[in-house]
């Protein structure tokens, strides 16, 4: 088992509201397997993502990476976890504007290192910056978009922008990536690409992916798709 998140409920306050979105979900991957989640707007998927990927504490539940339980973990060891391990394509991208495409998409691996935690890790060791600049030079080849490593996130558009955000999300080599509606900026061409991608990266590395999709064809492709309803899943 890689992931394995149970029980997990999240509630939140506004003034004397109680909202709560998700009451119960269990869910877990194993190495190498894909899901799609699905769901209506507003029912809690990109929160269910956030809370998996270890950047949002569950109101109630685990969720266990290996055998780290992420929330339990303190602060230093969860960000190693998330920085090391997973790779996140936010929804709303959440791009570098000061930082070119290639900055951006490197930036994860500099913040590694900076921060240590290679020492962490005996099996990766950090790549030098040449080395490092090529990966994220292939990795904008890979989402089409080579020609627009200088560009800065205003001079980029939309679905540019998402395909950046998917380069940053893979440049250390997670184990498992969250995706948040992945190709919902996306044309079908290059849509089919970054299916093509992920479809690439779990036969050759072995990569868990969690997708938050309305794209058919991608939740077609998964190995399992859950639904979110009433803050529950159903298969
Ligand atoms: N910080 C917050 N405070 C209060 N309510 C929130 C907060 N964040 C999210 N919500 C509410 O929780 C619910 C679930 O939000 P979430 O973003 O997870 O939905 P989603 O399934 O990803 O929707 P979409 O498909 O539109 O992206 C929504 O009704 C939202 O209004
Ligand atoms: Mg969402």
């Amino acid at each position: 088992m890689l992931i394995d998140a149970c029980n997990i409920h999240k509630a939140y306050r506004n003034g004397e509201q109680r909202l709560e979105v998700l009451r119960g979900i269990d869910l877990s991957l194993d190495r190498g397997q894909i899901v799609a989640i699905v769901g209506p707007s507003g029912a809690g998927k990109s929160t269910l993502l956030h809370i998996l990927g270890g950047l949002d504490e569950p109101s109630d539940g685990k969720v266990i990476l290996d055998s780290t339980d992420l929330y339990a973990a303190g602060d230093e060891e969860r960000s190693s976890i998330r920085n090391r391990r997973m790779g996140f394509i936010f929804q709303f991208y959440h791009l570098l504007a000061e930082f070119s495409a290639l900055e951006n998409v490197i930036m994860p691996a500099l913040v590694g290192i900076s921060a240590g935690y290679d020492r962490h890790n005996s099996d990766k060791a950090p790549l030098s910056q040449g080395l490092l600049e090529k990966k994220a030079l292939d990795l904008l080849d890979s989402v089409g978009l080579k020609s627009r490593a200088a560009h800065r996130p205003s001079e980029l558009s939309g679905g540019e922008t998402q395909r950046v955000a998917i380069a940053r999300a893979l440049i250390n080599s997670p184990d498992i990536v969250f995706c948040d509606e992945p190709t919902g900026n996306l044309d079908s061409k290059n849509a089919g690409l970054i299916l093509e991608l992920i479809r690439d990266l779990n036969k050759s590395r072995n990569q868990a992916f969690v997708i938050v999709t309305h794209n058919e064809e991608l939740a077609r492709f998964a190995d399992r798709t859950v639904q979110i309803k009433d803050g529950i899943l159903v298969s």
